[in-house]
């Protein structure tokens, strides 16, 4: 799906989150910029987005790397920046054990089943210490504004979809699997499972979204 929608992408993504997505994402990158890492790995790159916000506000030189499945996305992402971007699964990282100071992603994790897998790659990888950045829709819960946005991403996202993107239901699976995902909370005990520390997060966008953050624990911490 993701190879026939890439050149409609970053448009639908403002029009549907009425811009906020930059803010969002800025967020994750201060974020992930924190410790100044060397190398950060961007999984589910996508068009390119977040390496572009890096390579703008990293202070230090560095490396960022990054990693979608979709041929058509990453050919958007290598004409807008300069960063390095490898066709690859997430689920199998093609990087050593311990090779990577900070793992960012944006609005990719939902789309994988295998999110224990997920996760326990991303530990793999990781330097002890390391940063983990996630940037994902969350469900809302009950009450009247999560009735509005079930209603908004149910019924007009779907149309506004089809329109831009000219993909008949590219956009039509957008609340399920929102409703599908687990909450924040829950994805909180996830990442400590696999073998994450200091698990915190935030919500943006009304609550529509969130932003986890967590750290490699060290062996003798699990
Ligand atoms: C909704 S887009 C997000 C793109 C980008 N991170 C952003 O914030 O705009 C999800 C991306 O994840 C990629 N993706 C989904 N599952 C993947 C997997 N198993 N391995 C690698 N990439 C995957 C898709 O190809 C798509 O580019």
């Amino acid at each position: 799906m993701f190879e026939d929608i890439a050149s409609r992408y970053d448009l639908m993504n403002i029009l549907m989150s009425f811009g906020m997505d930059r803010s969002w994402r800025r967020r994750l990158v201060d974020m992930a910029l924190k410790d100044q890492p060397t190398v950060l790995l961007d999984i589910g790159a996508g068009t390119g987005d977040l390496s572009q916000i890096v390579s703008r506000h990293a202070k230090s030189p560095q490396i960022c790397l990054g990693l979608d499945f979709a041929f058509n996305m990453l050919s958007v992402a290598q004409r807008r920046t300069s960063s390095v971007y490898v066709q690859a699964d997430a689920r199998k990282l093609p990087v050593p054990v311990g090779s990577i100071d900070c793992i960012v992603t944006a609005f990719t994790i939902r789309n994988i089943q295998e999110r224990q897998m997920l996760f326990s790659g991303f530990a793999d990888v990781l330097r002890p210490g390391g940063r983990l950045v996630i940037l994902e829709m969350t469900p809302m819960g009950g009450g009247p504004l999560a009735q509005l946005f079930r209603f908004y991403f149910g019924r007009i996202v779907p149309i506004l979809g089809r329109i831009v993107s000219g993909h008949p239901s590219a956009y039509s699976y957008l609340p399920q699997s929102v409703e599908r995902f687990p909450s924040a909370e829950a994805l909180t005990d996830d990442l400590v499972a696999a073998g994450f520390k200091d698990v915190s997060y935030r919500r943006h966008g009304f609550g529509s979204v969130a932003i986890h953050e967590a750290l490699r624990a060290d062996q003798d911490e699990l």
